[in-house]
């Protein structure tokens, strides 16, 4: 890896052994992109890359150098209104109403390893060896303002990350109405866009559009970055498959409102931006005052779509999420949502913990409902207290009567929200968000509080310390259940109202980073009414995240498939629910919701006791299998082998351990057909030259044969693939011949 710079021609080059990103000074100062993808010669001069070159109705920015328009170089941040058309990485505006920038090349420093984001989650480095960070600076001459552009190059892999942060050193008070981390112009629009969209209980289904002429965006102006749509984008080039081509996947590491952006100009060139929504953004800058923006993540593969993913989930596991568990395989769960609602007392409980226990289960978490007044969705939230009608001895005491049996205790929090019915409400009704002589929306009859002031962050972690310093908690679920409206702070100035948003998502982290730093140990798993805050932002203190509130098998095929574009197998909470099924009253069999969970964090989400003595032995089954290679599944390399989103809906999936002795392939059918046709899977990342061993059929077969002839799944019996039933399932277990005996 290294960051090389030709003083004369002013070119910069990050490159490593795959990929390269060059950009070069233009004459007159703006910085414009050269070349992104498969990594290249190093040359003294690629300024030949530029096509200055005359347009009919094209502006120019000098009468004396006659083809000199911004409009179709490609820019490393651009702004409008200065000959170049399309939608700008920044806006800024000045005192005077303008709203004009020229940021010019002033200087730049390489340094090793990659500087925290004060503030913000971003991916990190362990050791300076790992990664190298250019800074580039730029001036506006007119406004005193400062233009930091950071990229940090990984030694491994296509990845760029990349923000800006603005510098008020100018005498005036200015406003960012648009400060995006990510502004890459690429040479033409031979890509399709891909993204991952839903809604509640569906959240990142794929969806794949050709890049066209015009503007092409997803994004979230709803306070977090939602189910609707993630913050995270592909180009692929129209031949790229999941085995092979090009592609480069945009991630932001944020959590809040964003937008993801692809503009392809009449001339086919697209430029993608990435960051913070401007809808409602406007952030005032006083001399002396800095803005950092949230970081963006680029991957570049020529390797196909399952090697970008891969490289992402590399990055996330071991560079963003942070602490004592990312490493670490996780503890088999049960919680108690699902099972009881908020219909339970601690007799009831220790029922669902008892049994639990007996099938191997091994930590126990209380969801929503055991504090303040909080038996039904209007009251309760923001008095984090034990309600002592139902537990007696509180937290403390629940917690420590799991611990008596051999459980772990993990406990739901809504830190963020209140309800009018509450004692928070009643002492600070001025907490929330909310616009003056307004009325104010709920969601789920809650309120969002102002997490924008420090008062109300102090306060919450006030409760919330308190019971995590004197229980026993191992875990905390970090729910988050509506989205914000009437957006406005009680404690801002009206020019600064722009700011909430993100100050609010900064006051999020905060109360993150203050509860991970105190609670090392403590597991956190970010949730969002399932996956509304399923993003990069939270991976950095939260290393797995509510994937959906949909529990489903079926349903689940097709959201953990969406999820692992960019997020790894060990981030993703999956639990094994009851038929039928609560989202969608489904039956599926007890297998197959476990040979879905598996690829996730795994757990339980139902009352153990009410399943036949038959089922409760194959429970205790399924925990023991998943003992025994849950470090495979959430920290094996991923493949993605058959999409859900096409054809009958059948699923494939298989993890490789890192020495490729061990694999299980997952195959799910979603309806059964009479008389299938035969079938196989071409399997993945297997060494050719090990003799693998088969747990179906007992067979052994050299790797080389099962990825190029293939995984026969026809059942040999029943003249039907092997699952042969609707929702059948069936794993694979493949391990090289000479570890059969471990
Ligand atoms: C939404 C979450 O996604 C559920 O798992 C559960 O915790 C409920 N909230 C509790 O209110």
């Amino acid at each position: 890896m290294s960051i090389l710079f030709n003083e004369k021609t002013r070119t910069f080059h990050l490159c490593n052994d795959s990929v390269s990103y060059i950009m070069t000074v233009l004459p007159r100062g703006q910085m414009a992109q050269l070349y992104f993808g498969r990594k290249i010669h190093h040359s003294e001069d690629f300024s030949h890359l530029l096509e200055f070159s005359f347009r009919p109705m094209t502006s120019y920015l000098y009468e004396n150098d006659g083809d000199y328009t911004l409009e179709h170089i490609s820019q490393e941040y651009g702004v409008f209104g200065s000959t170049d058309y399309r939608d700008p990485a920044a806006e800024i505006i000045h005192k005077n109403g303008s709203r004009i920038s020229d940021f010019r090349y002033d200087s730049f420093l390489i340094q090793k390893g990659k500087p925290c984001l004060p503030g913000l989650p971003a991916t990190y480095t362990e050791d300076d060896s790992e990664a190298q960070t250019l800074t580039l600076i730029l001036k506006d001459p007119v406004n005193g303002l400062m233009l930091k552009l950071f990229y940090t190059i990984f030694s491994e892999g296509g990845i760029i990350a990349r923000s800006a942060a603005f510098m008020n050193e100018g005498p005036e008070d200015l406003h960012l109405s648009r400060a995006m981390s990510l502004c890459m112009d690429l040479p033409d629009r031979n890509y399709e866009f891909v993204h991952f969209s839903g809604a509640w209980g569906r959240e990142r289904h794929m969806k794949t559009r050709v890049l066209e002429q015009g503007i092409q965006s997803v994004g979230s102006v709803r306070g977090h970055s939602s189910h609707n749509h993630n913050p995270f984008v592909i180009l692929k080039r129209p031949d790229a498959t999941e085995f092979q081509g090009e592609a480069i996947g945009f991630s932001l590491v944020y959590s809040g409102n964003f937008l993801a952006q692809a503009e392809v100009s009449t001339h086919d060139e697209t430029r993608i931006l990435l960051g913070i929504h401007p809808h409602w953004f406007d952030w005032k800058l006083e001399p002396g005052e800095t803005f950092q923006t949230p970081e963006a993540v680029m991957v570049y593969t020529d390797k196909g779509l399952n090697h970008m993913s891969q490289t992402f989930h590399k990055l996330y596991q071991t560079r963003l999420a942070r602490g004592y568990w990312k490493d670490k395989a996780r503890p088999i769960l049960i919680n108690n949502w699902e099972a009881t609602y908020f219909d339970f007392t601690e007799e009831r409980l220790m029922e669902i913990a008892s049994k639990a226990k007996s099938c191997g289960v091994e930590l126990f978490v209380l969801d929503d409902g055991w504090f303040g007044g909080r038996r039904h969705e209007k009251a309760g939230l923001g008095d984090w207290v034990a309600n002592p009608g139902l537990l007696p001895e509180g937290i403390t005491g629940l917690a420590q009567k799991i611990e008596d049996i051999g459980l772990k205790f993990g406990l739901w929090f809504e830190p963020e929200m209140v309800n009018k019915d509450s004692d928070l409400y009643r002492k600070h009704p001025d907490w929330i968000l909310k616009v003056p002589d307004r009325s104010s929306s709920h969601g789920r009859f809650q309120y969002v509080l102002d997490f924008s002031r420090t008062e109300v962050v102090d306060c919450i972690y006030e409760m919330m310390e308190k019971i995590l310093s004197e229980a026993k908690v191992s875990y905390i679920k970090w729910d988050m259940n509506r989205s914000i409206t009437e957006c406005y702070s009680a404690a801002l100035p009206a020019d600064r109202q722009g700011e909430v948003f993100h100050r609010y998502i900064l006051g999020v982290y905060d109360l993150y980073e203050r509860l991970t730093s105190k609670f090392p140990k403590v597991l956190f798993e970010s949730c969002a009414s399932g996956g509304a805050r399923f993003d990069p932002g939270l991976l950095y203190y939260a290393p797995q995240g509510w994937t959906s509130d949909d529990t489903d098998a079926a349903e689940r095929l097709k959201i953990q498939y969406g999820t692992s574009y960019c997020y790894p197998v060990s981030s993703m909470g999956s639990h094994v629910s009851v038929t039928p099924n609560h989202q969608v009253f489904r039956y599926t069999p007890l297998h197959t919701r476990a040979n879905v969970a598996y690829f996730g964090t795994f757990g339980y989400e139902l009352d153990l006791n009410k399943l036949t003595e038959d089922e409760q032995e194959e429970v205790k089954e399924q925990i023991k299998f998943m003992k025994q290679y849950r470090r495979l599944f959430q920290f094996g390399t991923f493949y993605r082998l058959k999409s859900p989103f096409e054809g009958d809906g059948t699923t494939a999936w298989m993890v490789v351990s890192d020495d490729k002795k061990e694999t299980i392939v997952g195959v799910y059918k979603i309806l059964n057909g009479a008389n299938m046709p035969f079938s196989r899977l071409f399997l993945k990342g297997l060494n050719p030259d090990f003799r693998y061993s088969n747990s179906v059929d007992g067979r052994t077969h050299y790797g080389d044969e099962l990825m190029n002839a293939g995984l026969i799944t026809t059942s040999i019996n029943a003249g039907q693939e092997i699952p042969v039933c609707d929702f059948d399932s069936g794993l694979f277990i493949l391990k090289a011949e000479n570890e059969l005996s471990i």
